[in-house]
């Protein structure tokens, strides 16, 4: 179990709460979750994170409370176009979740609205476990009921759909929520307030739901997030517990990879300007010490915070 105090990062030199490493150096939690990602996840396969990737994991996991060095973010709302590696970014979660965040027997979700749905960020976090053998020595796969436990028996990540059997009474340290705007029946309800009733007995939950433009206004769920959102977005409301994150290419309904639009990026380059999927943003061997890995040069994304509402203020009573 990792045990944070005040330091300065080694990797992007911000004076947070740190763990300090086995090699000695101290690392912040936004370094360690992009650390992670990079080299034991995305690297076995070739992949580097994508900008806004990066970001989405340094801002969720990064942000944290001075007095506590506790996540400050309990929900996190994203907002992407299609085909842009929200499936696959959701999938590494539970993965981290299981192995290195500080919960005990932590207990990992990944929700959608149909089976198939929940099968994509399965697919995506067993993607993972199989192409690194370190994973696959610390977590079984038991692909046929869409599961990974850990083989000590300190956790398990399954799939949850709305179109399947709502568990009550399970208790998620990490829930992740594929295609909101699909969430649309009185199922998806129920079982979204399971999840969100479920986190609160934990003591570092997070529930991450993304989305794409679509059909949203068929679901009354998405809407009222999405409004929360968009109003913490243009500062109407704050919260210090709801992360939100709408790229307004996917305003633009593009719809079909590539974000031909996405020319406001901070310091990077837009998308259009890159063949897909070539890995993009520095390498993690960047130098110790060196850079500012806080500026993830993402395209225009404004986590502000709004008042909390109802369900997540019961979500974060612990
Ligand atoms: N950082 C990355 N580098 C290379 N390939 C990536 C990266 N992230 C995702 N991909 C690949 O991009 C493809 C699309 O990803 P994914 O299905 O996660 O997109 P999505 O945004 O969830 O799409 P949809 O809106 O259709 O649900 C997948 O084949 C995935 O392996
Ligand atoms: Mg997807
Ligand atoms: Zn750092």
């Amino acid at each position: 179990m990792a045990d944070y105090r005040p330091e300065t990062c080694a990797y992007c030199l911000t004076d947070t709460w740190c763990e300090i490493r086995a090699n000695g150096k101290p690392q912040c939690r936004a370094c360690k979750v992009e650390r992670f990602f990079e080299t034991v996840l995305y690297a076995p396969l070739g992949f580097s994170l994508l900008a806004w990737q990066r970001k989405v994991l340094r801002d969720l996991y990064g942000t944290v409370h001075a007095e506590t060095g506790l996540r400050q973010y309990r929900i996190g709302f994203v907002s992407m176009a299609k085909k842009h590696g929200k499936s696959f970014l959701i999938g590494g979660l539970p993965i981290y979740h299981l192995l290195m965040e500080n919960e005990i027997r932590p207990e990992a979700y990944g929700a959608a609205a149909a089976k198939d749905q929940a099968g994509i960020v399965f697919k995506a976090a067993a993607q993972f476990v199989k192409s690194n053998p370190v994973l696959s020595a610390r977590i079984k796969l038991l692909e046929s009921t869409k599961r990974m436990i850990r083989r000590d028996g300190g956790g398990s990540y399954a799939v949850l759909s709305a179109d399947g059997d709502v568990q009550d009474g399970i208790e998620p340290s990490l829930a992740v929520l594929d295609e909101l705007h699909r969430w649309k029946t009185a199922k998806a309800d129920t079982l979204y307030d399971v999840i969100t009733k479920g986190v609160i007995s934990r003591h570092e939950p997070l529930v991450v739901e993304v989305t794409t433009a679509g059909e949203q206004y068929e679901s009354p769920l998405w809407f009222r997030e999405h409004e929360h959102a968009r109003q913490i977005l243009d500062g109407s409301l704050k919260s210090e517990r709801f992360y939100a994150a709408i790229w307004s290419a996917d305003v633009k309904r593009l719809g079909s990879g590539l974000l031909e639009e996405q020319g406001s990026a901070r310091g990077g380059e837009p998308f259009a300007r890159r063949p897909r999927w070539v890995p993009e943003g520095r390498s993690l061997g960047r130098g110790e010490g060196e850079g500012d890995c806080q500026s993830s040069g993402a395209p225009e994304v404004l986590p502000v915070q709004l008042e909390c509402p109802g369900h997540l203020r019961r979500a974060a009573r612990h």
